[in-house]
């Protein structure tokens, strides 16, 4: 008998008693094309690792016919990679062939062929259910009105769970592989931070390069004193940890949320890191070996501050970097990503030959608009070594400055040889 007011809740009662333990209803997974099925059932494949396994589209009324959700169904394999596709009509169940051409009527569901137990070891998949579920928080907070001027939901979406997985919003654990999981939770705070909140995460080549130009002085302590989500800091360790490097990172953050889902990242890291909410401005930084940093821009320091010239500021574009340079260790190399006006305005001239009499600016990459995430204007890489003044190398690039950054870009190899004449490779072509 046609049941015309079955759900999509009722669809998941059907698959949970054919043996599916992971479901989701209509999941939003957000790099996956917007794609949105009523009802997704997860299941072990014959490798043994978690998938997206059955998908269902749920349809009511008079005149609908199974056939209409074929195009659905198909666009979800497609997508996903999903096995078996069914539509629900007015309660009955249909499923489609292979080709995802066409629909038989059956009983219900197909137990899952491999068993629900195992591991989700696609990168990309558990990157899309995090930022879903960084988004469904982050609404909640809102809807709440608890919300506080910014986007960022608590640190608990992405805290550590007993087991490494997901905590789906629909209830239920999605197991992860550890490794897949930590990579997973750094994409999705810097995709839901690019795109949903005034707080922007830099360009991922730039953290790249900011990598790269301090490679060969990782060790000790690195520091990023304006961290926002840890870009920097994980690409950097990414480095230390395939080379071995026992370093420890540290970031401060003033957003006490971003700050606290950052540390969370950082808890799942296979090297020490610790992120504490602060304000950059008036904490005594920790002394570094390396600090990588994008201050934010055209910002003002609570209090005066003394820079190392000797001058009183409350700029905090100048402050920031003074106050790096200042933790930065003899010997220690801080990589800046600044808008151009530091390295250009008058403004700044004095500072700047300061600088340039006490500290080696190793280099000075120019960068065009779109390089400095959430500004439209130009911006520099400053590589500064905390050690007597020499020559610096000096670029300006174009329109194809993500090539000319890339792990082996002209741009960079360039500017590697040149601050690192007579380094020994530390056997890392790749960021
Ligand atoms: C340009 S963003 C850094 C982006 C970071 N490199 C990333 O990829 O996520 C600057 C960050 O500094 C933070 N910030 C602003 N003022 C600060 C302060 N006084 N102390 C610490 N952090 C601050 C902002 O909240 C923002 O997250």
């Amino acid at each position: 008998m046609p049941d015309r007011n079955v759900t999509a809740a009722d669809v998941r009662s059907v698959l949970r008693a054919a043996g599916y333990t992971l479901l989701q209803v209509q999941p939003r997974l957000e790099k996956l094309s917007s794609l949105r099925p009523d009802v997704l059932a997860w299941a072990a494949n014959a490798d043994g690792d978690l998938a997206p396994w059955a998908v269902v589209e749920v349809k009511s009324g008079r005149l609908k016919r199974p056939e209409l959700a074929l195009p659905g169904l198909a666009r979800s394999r497609d997508v996903m990679g999903t096995v078996d596709h069914y539509a629900v009509v007015n309660g009955e169940w249909f499923k489609a062939d292979r080709g995802v051409r066409s629909l038989e009527p059956v009983d219900g569901p197909t137990p899952p062929e491999y068993g629900v137990r195992g591991l989700l070891t696609d990168e990309e998949l558990a990157t899309s259910l995090l930022v879903q579920r960084l988004w469904y928080e982050a609404d909640r907070l809102r809807d709440s009105g608890a919300h506080a001027g910014d986007a960022f939901p608590s640190r608990t979406v992405l805290a550590e769970t007993e087991q490494s997985g997901i905590e789906l919003p629909d209830g239920g654990l999605l197991p992860v592989q550890p490794d897949v999981l930590w990579r997973a939770k750094r994409a999705a705070l810097i995709e839901f931070a690019s795109r949903g909140s005034s707080e922007s995460s830099s360009h991922p080549v730039i953290a790249s390069a900011v990598a790269a130009l301090v490679e060969q002085r990782v060790a000790g302590t690195v520091l990023d004193p304006f961290c926002g989500t840890g870009s920097f800091l994980w690409a950097v360790l990414d480095r230390a940890a395939r080379l071995d490097i026992p370093a420890r990172f540290v970031g401060y953050e003033i957003n006490p949320r971003l700050a606290g889902l950052a540390a969370s990242i950082g808890n799942g890291a296979p090297l020490p890191v610790t992120i504490d909410e602060a304000d950059a401005f008036a904490t005594e930084f920790v002394g570094a070996d390396v600090i990588i940093t994008a201050p934010p821009l055209r910002v003002r320091s609570s209090d005066h501050q003394t820079l190392l010239d000797g001058s009183r500021t409350t700029d905090g574009d100048v402050a920031a970097v003074d106050k790096s340079l200042r933790a930065l260790k003899a010997g220690g190399r801080a990589v800046f990503h600044v808008a151009s006006w530091f390295t250009s305005s008058d403004r700044y001239a004095s500072y700047r030959t300061f600088l340039a009499n006490e500290f080696h600016v190793a280099a000075l990459i120019g960068l065009p608009r779109g390089a400095m995430a959430g500004t439209a204007g130009t911006s520099v890489l400053m590589t500064i070594d905390k050690k007597e003044p020499a020559e610096t190398f000096v670029a300006q690039l174009g329109e194809d400055w993500e090539n000319q950054l890339e792990p082996e870009g002209a741009a960079l190899s360039a500017a590697l040889a040149f601050i690192d004449p007579a380094a020994a490779p530390r056997g890392l072509g790749q960021s």
